[in-house]
């Protein structure tokens, strides 16, 4: 993305420290003129120089260095400006004493020199800002360099010089209006393309820049479409009786393992290799899943239990479109006295048509997973061709949603449930996965890259 011009929508947290800046700038720009009208004939130009070097130094100190990051690029051009300001205003202010050198060789020299220096300026400028302070330093009615030079150069000039001097003052004055104008034309181009608005070059680039239009509104984001996602399945759930909780993403082998059933050396561990926290006393883990939350619940509270937990979990996967170290999972879990496999199914077949619509179908596949018994993956009819099949279902007219099962009676025994009189389910989803396919995502990092312009997308 292009670079926002960075005046205009300064942040506003920065916005006083930019404010003061610049009045400083401004009083020392002043000072500077003061003294080389009134004090440079009496105090000598080699003395003031060092004085505003000595100045120069202070303010480096004071201000430059300090300045928070985002501004200090900003700042160090203005100040460089400052600088070049006292060696223009000496060149001003030192017009030839004698009417023998006011010669044309003189006043081209110094007027091309001065023309120079005002195109290396306008050529550094980052955005409409900066022009409007080249044209006051240039053009400015009262300390404008032109005028300056009208005072210093063209009213003394002996009256053979005069007509040369009015010539170079002239052309230079043409010179920098023309200068100030293509390039505010360029930047009011660029933005104009910042903010996609189209076809309004040809009537804006007539018009000047108008200071006293409202500012420009900075969108306020939106949620992330994960978040967005999140909050989606949390209220299918909440709409049903479950309540939310949220767990630790630093987790003991404990809970993400042993007490969902799976002992050291099982290879389910195998899939859930993941990041170990180095150094803890516990070989604590980045979770790989939102299940300890299952445990967690269960040890604190009495059943029954129907909650959902959203949150990260971590793994060591390669990167590729569709997986990477850390996604996004929503636990569910509902125990009780009477739970039956008709609740289960139940409970899945509601979830899935209250997130992809009514139309869609539910089907449970075996499958094996240590903390449930009997264990599913649960799929759904595709919801872009409606079963009959196509791309994105891989023509078999069903998609993958998510793992589940029944809670398997051993997991009972680690939070001292009764396995005899108690029955329930479980159920572990991707946020990221669901997201993607109900979105139409092709990709997983675009999740997570923050480009706006796929953000917008989902306001
Ligand atoms: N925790 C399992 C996983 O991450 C998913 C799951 C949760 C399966 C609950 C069954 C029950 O793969």
């Amino acid at each position: 993305m292009e670079q926002q011009p960075g005046f205009i929508n300064l942040d506003p947290r920065y916005a006083e420290k930019a404010s003061q800046f610049s009045m400083e700038l401004t009083r020392l720009r002043a000072g500077m003129e003061q003294d080389a009208r009134r004090d440079a004939k009496k105090l000598g130009w080699d003395f003031l120089t060092r004085k505003w070097d000595a100045q120069f130094y202070v303010f480096e100190t004071k201000w430059l260095k300090p300045a928070p990051e985002p501004l200090r690029q900003t700042f160090r051009r203005w100040f460089e400006d400052l600088k070049n300001d006292w060696s223009t205003i000496r060149i001003l202010y030192t017009p030839p004493t004698e009417p023998e050198s006011f010669n044309a060789s003189t006043i081209q020299t110094v007027f091309s020199e001065l023309a120079s220096r005002f195109r290396s300026e306008i050529d550094e400028s980052t955005d409409p800002v900066d022009v409007g302070v080249s044209k006051m330093r240039w053009l400015g009615r009262n300390s404008g360099f032109i005028s300056i030079l009208t005072d210093e150069w063209l009213k003394p000039a002996p009256p053979e010089a005069k007509a040369i001097v009015g010539r170079e003052l002239n052309g230079l004055k043409a010179a920098i209006e023309r200068g100030l104008e293509e390039t505010l034309n360029h930047w009011h181009e660029k933005f104009e393309y910042h903010l996609g608005v189209a076809d309004s070059t040809s009537v804006r680039k007539t018009e000047e820049f108008d200071l006293s239009l409202p500012g420009i509104e900075r969108a306020i984001g939106t949620r992330h479409l994960i978040k967005q996602t999140s909050e989606e399945l949390q209220r299918i759930f909440l709409s049903i009786g479950f309540s939310v909780v949220q767990g630790p993403e630093i987790e003991t082998p404990y809970y993400n393992f042993e007490a969902l059933n799976i002992p050291e050396h099982h290879p389910a561990r195998d899939n859930m290799d993941t990041f170990f926290i180095e150094g803890a006393k516990n070989h604590d883990v980045l979770r790989t899943h939102t299940s300890p939350m299952q445990i967690r619940t269960m040890e604190k509270q009495a059943p029954p239990v129907r909650i959902v937990v959203p949150g990260k979990v971590y793994r060591r996967d390669n990167p590729d479109a569709t997986h990477g170290y850390m996604f996004h999972q929503i636990e569910g879990l509902a125990v009780d006295s009477d739970i039956t496999f008709c609740d289960f199914k139940g409970t899945v077949e509601y979830f899935v048509r209250a997130f992809l619509g009514p139309q869609v179908k539910t089907r449970l596949r075996p499958s094996y997973f240590p903390f449930t018994e009997p264990s599913a993956e649960v799929d759904a009819s595709c919801h872009v061709c409606g079963g009959s099949g196509c791309r994105i279902c891989k023509q078999s007219g069903w998609i993958e949603l998510f793992g589940a099962g029944m809670v398997n009676p051993a997991v009972y025994g680690f939070v001292n449930y009764d396995p005899e009189r108690l029955s329930g389910f479980a159920f572990g989803m991707g946020i990221d996965r669901l997201a993607m396919m109900k979105y139409g995502l092709s990709e997983l990092p675009v999740l997570f890259q923050n480009d706006v312009r796929f953000l917008r997308q989902f306001p």
